[in-house]
Parts: C-alpha cells; sequence; structure tokens
C-alpha cells in the first residue's frame, strides 16, 4: 500500500467491522426490481418519499447506514481503490482495467490545464467571492471556451496570452529541449482537438473534463486567496495528489494524499439529493452538462446541504471547550435548533460515511492541537446528541460532522470544505445525469394549490384593504 498508509486501510477495515456488528439487526433492505411506471408512493413536503427514477449508480440504506456505489460497498472502495477508479466506476459502470485507468489518469490531466480559463478568473475579485461561486463561474468560462454549444461558427479566441513561466506549469508531459519547443508551438492544435472531442457539452467527455476542470477551478480560487498564482496539475501525481499541490504549491505526503483521496470517494455519489436533483432537473430540460454542475454546485453550497461542513466548524468554535459541550447543546436543544452535521433526510443509522471520518479525524487530530481541541468537542458533542436525539428521533452524525476536523488538521481554510465536496460530488452529478438522460423526461412535480378561486379585478383606485390568503 502506498507509502506508509497502512494505517489507514486498517481504520477503514475496522469501520467496516464495526458497521456490520452494529447494523445486522436491521432489516435487509427489500431489493428491488425494475417497476413499472406509474408506481405508488407516499410523498411528503420537498419531495420526501418521492422515487423520481430507476438507478443502477449508487444505493443508500437508510436503515442499515450502508452506501454503494455501482454495488460495491463505499468501505471496501476507501479500503482498496482510488478516486480516479471511483469516478470512472460511477460514470462508466465498471472498475477501469489498468489500460483504461492510465488513459482516464491522462485525460484528467489534460483536461485540467485550463489556464485560459483561469485566466478569466482573474479578471473577478475571486480572493472576495464564495468559492462555490467561483466554481460556478468556472464551469461557465469553460463551457464557454471548450465548446461551441452557443454558435457553430464558435472560434475560439486565438489570442493566446502566455499564462506564465513555465516553471510553474509542469508540462503534461515533461518534453525537453527542442522537442519542447514543438509541444508549446503545438497548443493551439491541441486545444482544437480537445474542443472537438467536447462539441456538444454534453458528452462523457465534457464530464471528464468538468471532473478535472471544477477541481482545477477550486485550486486556483485557493491561490488566490491565498495571494498567490494558479498552479498546473504535475502529471506525475494523483488526482488527489494534485489537488492538494495546485491548492497550496506543495507536493503532499502519502498519508495527506491517501487522506484526501478517502475523503473524495467518501463525498462522490450519494443518492438524488438535493444537489443531484438540481443538476438532474436542469439537464432533464436538454439544458447541458456544464450548466448542471452549475447547478448542482449552486445547490450543495447550502448550510442544510453541502455547506454543512464549514457551519461545524463554526458550531466548534461557538462552543468553545469540551465542557462547555453539555451546556451548549441544552440551550440548542431547548429551542429546538439543528445541530450541524447531525440528521439526515434517508439516514436514520450512522451516515457510513461519518463511520470513515471520525477515526480519520481522530488519527489526524493526533497530530494538530487544535485538531485535537476540535476532536475532543466533536465526540462530547456526539456522546450528548446520540444519547438525547439519537433515540428519540434517529439523528446521528452525517458526513459534515467530522469531515472538516480532517481538513483542518491538513491546513486547508473551512472556506474550501465545501468546495471540496463539490469537486468529489462532480463524479455522481454527471454519472447520475448521463443515466438519466438515457431516458429523459423532463422534471414536472406538482403543488397543492391552496389558493383562492374567482376573485374579481381590484382597478388600481379600490385597492388597499385587500386581505391577503
Ligand atoms: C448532506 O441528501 C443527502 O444525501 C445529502 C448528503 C449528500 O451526501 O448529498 O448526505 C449531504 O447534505 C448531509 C446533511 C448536512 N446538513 C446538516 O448537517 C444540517 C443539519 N441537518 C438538518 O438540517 C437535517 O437533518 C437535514 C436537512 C439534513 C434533514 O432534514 P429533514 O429530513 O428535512 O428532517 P426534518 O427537518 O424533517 O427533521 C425531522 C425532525 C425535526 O424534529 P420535529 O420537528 O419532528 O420535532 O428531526 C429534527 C427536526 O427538528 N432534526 C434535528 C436535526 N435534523 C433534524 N434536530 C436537531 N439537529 C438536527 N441536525
Amino acid at each position: 500500500m502506498r507509502g506508509g498508509t497502512q494505517e489507514i486501510t486498517d481504520l477503514i477495515l475496522n469501520a467496516k467491522e464495526r458497521a456490520i456488528k452494529e447494523t445486522s439487526h436491521e432489516p435487509e433492505p427489500e431489493l428491488t426490481q425494475p417497476q413499472k411506471w406509474p408506481i405508488n408512493c407516499t410523498v411528503g413536503p420537498g419531495l420526501e418519499g418521492a422515487i423520481a427514477c430507476e438507478t443502477k449508480v449508487g444505493y443508500v440504506n437508510g436503515a442499515k447506514g450502508w452506501l454503494i456505489y455501482r454495488g460495491y460497498n463505499i468501505f471496501d472502495l476507501c479500503a482498496y481503490s482510488t478516486f480516479e477508479e471511483v469516478s470512472y466506476l460511477l460514470l462508466h459502470g465498471l472498475l477501469p482495467t489498468a489500460t483504461q485507468l492510465e488513459a482516464f489518469k491522462k485525460k484528467l490531466v489534460q483536461y485540467a490545464h485550463i489556464p485560459y480559463t483561469k485566466r478569466l478568473l482573474l479578471s473577478f475579485p475571486v480572493e472576495k467571492m464564495n468559492p462555490m461561486a467561483v466554481l460556478r463561474l468556472g464551469t461557465s468560462f469553460m463551457r464557454q471556451e471548450f465548446t461551441d454549444v452557443e454558435s457553430e461558427d464558435y472560434i475560439a479566441d486565438t489570442v493566446r496570452i502566455i499564462n506564465a513561466d513555465e516553471d510553474s506549469i509542469p508540462m503534461e508531459t515533461k518534453p525537453m529541449g527542442e522537442e519542447h519547443a514543438i509541444y508549446e508551438f503545438r497548443r493551439e492544435e491541441r486545444e482544437k482537438k480537445i474542443r472537438d472531442e467536447l462539441k456538444g457539452a454534453g458528452g462523457d467527455e465534457s464530464c471528464h473534463h468538468l471532473l478535472a476542470g471544477v477541481a482545477s477551478v477550486m485550486a486556483a480560487a485557493a491561490r488566490l486567496r491565498a495571494g498567490g498564482y494558479p498552479l498546473e496539475p504535475d502529471p506525475e501525481l494523483s488526482f488527489a495528489a494534485n489537488l492538494l499541490y495546485m491548492m497550496n504549491g506543495k507536493v503532499p505526503s502519502p498519508l495527506e494524499e491517501r487522506i484526501m483521496d478517502v475523503a473524495l470517494i467518501l463525498h462522490a455519489d450519494h443518492g438524488m439529493n438535493a444537489s443531484t436533483f438540481a443538476s438532474m432537473v436542469v439537464a432533464s430540460t436538454l439544458s447541458d452538462i456544464y450548466l448542471s454542475v452549475g447547478a448542482g454546485i449552486a445547490a450543495l453550497q447550502g448550510p442544510l446541504h453541502g455547506g454543512a461542513n464549514e457551519k461545524v466548524i463554526e458550531m466548534f468554535h461557538e462552543i468553545g471547550t469540551e465542557a462547555q459541550v453539555k451546556a451548549w447543546f441544552e440551550k440548542k436543544r431547548a429551542a429546538k435548533e439543528k445541530i450541524m452535521g447531525f440528521g439526515h433526510r434517508v439516514y436514520k443509522a450512522y451516515d457510513p460515511r461519518a463511520r470513515v471520518l471520525a477515526p480519520l479525524a481522530e488519527y489526524m487530530s493526533n497530530k494538530s492541537p487544535e485538531g485535537k481541541k476540535m476532536f475532543g468537542i466533536a465526540k462530547a458533542l456526539e456522546n450528548e446528541v446520540v444519547s438525547t436525539l439519537g433515540s428519540e428521533k434517529k439523528i446521528f452524525p452525517n458526513v459534515d460532522f467530522y469531515s472538516g476536523i480532517v481538513y483542518t488538521c491538513m491546513g486547508i481554510a473551512p472556506e474550501f470544505f465545501t468546495p471540496i465536496f463539490a469537486v468529489s460530488r462532480v463524479a455522481g452529478w454527471t454519472a447520475r445525469v448521463q443515466e438519466y438522460l438515457k431516458n429523459n423526461r423532463i422534471f414536472r412535480p406538482r403543488a397543492m394549490y391552496l389558493g383562492a378561486f374567482d376573485k374579481e379585478y381590484t382597478p388600481l383606485e379600490q385597492r388597499g384593504n385587500e386581505k391577503k390568503d
């Protein structure tokens, strides 16, 4: 296993053992067969309980606290796989062969080269913008630069500004000397080839492009926010290592690379969550995958969804110390306020992702005083919540409760926790959009009309004392 990360694999397999032991009493899922539509389901507000489509991409078992990607249990994927393999699996339905994986990795590095898109970002106050807004901006620039979805006669702006000296831009391949010069002169030809592959902004190539590009944009936002210049990916590094390298200019240790890789695997897909649904709704109108991913980014930002991981850290700072947890929680509970990082629409058991992230957070916090303090508060809060709301309302830690401690121990700022979630979830968004478009039907739920009927039109001068319904 890669450089001294066997402990991480052991930690994940222990979490799997524990999960199986603690949930073996839960009923086995009634594995459904293909349905004969239309089907009956009991629907609550916010489409709770509604079944919108069939899928083979992933399965969330809320009773048992299971998460499965294309049939593989999340614990096994975290223990043995990589984010490149898992995103390929989600998108293409099978784990890649060695040849497919090599080609996919090369493709991701190639697509992560979006210097012109990043250059456009430089004309925005990125360091002051919400990083999720920067991600959305970046996906729109990528759409503009690499696809001709708007017009057949779309001509890429051939005025290519030299982005920066080559030292900060490791080449996709590392040609030297005269060969390198040819490489540079072939840039236009190379980029035209990419554009031809991406043309319609809707196929698998566009999904790969977004998977790589959103990571590049996020890393660029982190560099600009820290007062640096965006970096290009190093073709020798893995996706997870490149993400960290492009964010802070340092090649991560094997341990940091492994931890980030596990975090990316854990966040990649999760059923019909709000951001996945948002991207599918946009795609179902036959808009394109770039705008669909932009919609997913927008939905994920909300603190009830992916934005919770950042709010959890704010909550730890508000609590202050482990000793203050009990009093803080009692106050919140009495006010019936929601505790960030807890509860889930589907999981009425431990979120399996929290089962991996909690020991990871503990492992990492042993190396960081700030992390150690946070982990102590988190553990104390978990005990308070699970011993009360856990039994009363099946409220348990979710994916967002411990992830922030892991990222904090890696030196990542809280405003980049949700963007990292988005980088990973591009895999799930694009996989489910592509699958749904195979049998597309525009999403169009209904609303219960409770308003009035047959009202007389009131002329302007007679208005003012109308009662709202
Ligand atoms: C993600 O859907 C996904 O799969 C999402 C996600 C993914 O991978 O895509 O898993 C990622 O979004 C995780 C969730 C991150 N959000 C948070 O941690 C924010 C805090 N959690 C809550 O806002 C809430 O639990 C939700 C939004 C996650 C789920 O809310 P629901 O299903 O709409 O539940 P609800 O609001 O109907 O609550 C039911 C009861 C209520 O009590 P009563 O009114 O019945 O007395 O449970 C209570 C709620 O008050 N409750 C909580 C609580 N969450 C629910 N009470 C305290 N703290 C909480 N966190």
